[in-house]
């Protein structure tokens, strides 16, 4: 045990080392806990790791360098191979028998979001989330299979819309990547520092007549059509470079209805319900069909709607979340990191939740980070109101050895970086990814040797 922590009195589970994850347990920690991470990845970082477009290594390295300080605080046992859930390796209730007081719940959302329309189990049509983990080279993603072919539509325009929309162009070295878009110019997500990485890629012409098409439904909602030819301008002063031949275009109050195949089952258009734009009470806008429809002339379809939780965890969910409770008992600024049970009509006690498990597919790195944060601190007020209670360290640790498969631990992770670093050397590349669990608990020295 840590010499640091005389007598701990209060032991926290935190599931899942995503920026969340991980910052809620530096926040419990300095405040007392002794903290106990499990994390479903070998490694830590969550998208971080596996999300963040690969060519960003200048920021994927700081973000490493934060995470492996983060873990070395004094308090933090971080154990990654280990899945919680129904169906993992540990359920949450194993957790409260371990003697776990109070349990943040970080593991991001893993599920996956369709809008349930005919033709989306096609092989050619696929989720972004698999794409980004497969193209990130997360185990089991990185060794999947997915049917790329030449004219692709990416729905959504958010910012994994972009990060797609990259791989296809330059990776996959598609002719064409159409982004559909159920709204308007006006309801873009994407940022324009993300969008220079393919503007050059933009077929300028084609996208100034979309914004044409859609002008008059915009000025009659009071919204300004100049506002993304201005964005595309600005992007396109720091273009980056791009390869002939291969275009981006975007189609705007276009839903997705149905995709199409041919008789062997390929993918061979997706239609679309031509949309109007209507103001919400809350002045929002919606998208309306008008019961117009059109083929977009396309051969796979990537759908970049968002992820949501995954509910084998076994954690009551409301649309893409986990159900939290309406009234807080501990908000923090204003909000309620506190599961709810909605058939008990009441707050499961001990179970919080922060980052995207919280709210899925919301903000960047730095959000997650404060969400962390902010829910440990709902967590620790919770756990202040518990009497004192010795914690049971030694107990979880024996549990933890005794289960049928290698758990992954800090100093297990110094190795793995440190082969890592070997590999690239004598590779002569900047930098190399284990890319299958086996290779990397072998490297670890914590399977015996793989025969090759
Ligand atoms: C494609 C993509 C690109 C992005 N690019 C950027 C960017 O350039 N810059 C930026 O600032 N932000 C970016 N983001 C956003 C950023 O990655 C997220 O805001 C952040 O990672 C969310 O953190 P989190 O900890 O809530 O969840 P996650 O990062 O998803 O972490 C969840 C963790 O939980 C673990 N886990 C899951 N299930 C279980 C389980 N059952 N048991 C135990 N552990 C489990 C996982 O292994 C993972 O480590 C991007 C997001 C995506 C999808
Ligand atoms: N490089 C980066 O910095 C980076 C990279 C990737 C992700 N991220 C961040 O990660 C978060 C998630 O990104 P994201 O792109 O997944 O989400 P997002 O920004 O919310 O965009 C989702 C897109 O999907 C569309 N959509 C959702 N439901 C739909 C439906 N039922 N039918 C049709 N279209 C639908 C949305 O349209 P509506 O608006 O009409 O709902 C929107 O265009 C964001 O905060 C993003 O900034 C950042």
């Amino acid at each position: 045990m840590d010499p640091n922590i005389l007598t701990p009195q209060l032991m926290a589970a935190v599931i899942g080392a995503g920026p969340a994850g991980l910052f809620a347990a530096r926040e419990l920690a300095n405040n007392g806990a002794y903290v106990f991470i499990f994390n479903r990845d070998i490694k830590p970082g969550g998208l971080a790791e596996y999300g963040i477009y690969p060519r960003k290594t200048k920021m994927k390295e700081g973000l490493r360098a934060q995470f492996r300080q983060l873990l070395a605080t004094p308090g933090i046992e971080y154990y990654g191979n280990l899945v919680i859930g129904q169906n993992g390796d540990l359920t949450l209730d194993d957790l409260r028998g371990l003697g776990f007081r109070g349990m943040l719940v970080a593991v991001g959302a893993q599920g996956t979001k369709w809008l349930g329309i005919p033709g989306e189990h096609l092989d050619g049509v696929y989720h972004a989330k698999d794409l980004v983990y497969h193209y990130n080279q997360l185990p089991p993603y990185a060794d999947m299979e997915f049917h790329i072919g030449k004219r692709v539509a990416v729905v959504g325009v958010g910012n994994v819309m972009l990060d797609i929309a990259h791989w296809l162009l330059e990776e996959q070295k598609v002719d064409e990547v159409i982004a559909v878009a159920r709204r308007g110019p006006a309801e873009i997500k994407f940022d324009k520092k993300e969008l220079e990485s393919i503007v050059g890629y933009l077929d300028v012409p084609a996208v100034q007549m979309e914004i044409q098409r859609v002008t008059p439904q915009m000025l009659n909602l009071g919204q300004d059509p100049n506002n993304l030819r201005q964005l595309i301008a600005d992007a396109l002063d720091k273009a980056a470079p791009v390869n002939a031949g291969r275009g981006f275009r975007m189609q705007f109050l276009a839903s997705p209805v149905r995709i199409l195949s041919d008789s062997s089952g390929h993918v061979n258009g997706m239609e679309v319900e031509q949309t109007m734009l209507v103001r919400t009470a809350n002045g929002e806008t919606a998208a309306h069909g008008m019961g117009l429809y059109q083929t977009l002339d396309i051969d796979t379809v990537i759908f970049a709607i968002g992820d949501q939780v995954d509910s084998s965890l076994g954690l009551p969910t409301t649309g893409a979340e986990f159900t939290k409770n309406p009234q807080p008992r501990f908000p923090v600024e204003g909000s309620s990191y506190e599961v709810f049970d909605p058939a008990a009509g009441k707050p499961i006690e001990d179970i919080f939740v922060a980052g995207w498990a919280r709210k899925a597919s919301t903000g960047l790195v730095g959000l997650a980070r404060k969400d962390g944060s902010n829910g440990a601190k709902a967590l620790l007020q919770y756990l202040a109101t518990l009497p004192p209670q010795p914690a049971n360290i030694e107990g979880v640790r024996a549990r933890l050895r005794a289960l049928p498969k290698p758990l992954v631990t800090n100093a297990d992770l110094v190795r793995l970086e440190q082969a890592e670093r070997e590999r690239a050397a004598a590779l002569g590349v900047p930098d190399f990814k284990f890319d299958h669990n086996l290779e990397m608990l072998e490297v670890m020295g914590l399977i015996q040797p793989l025969v090759k």
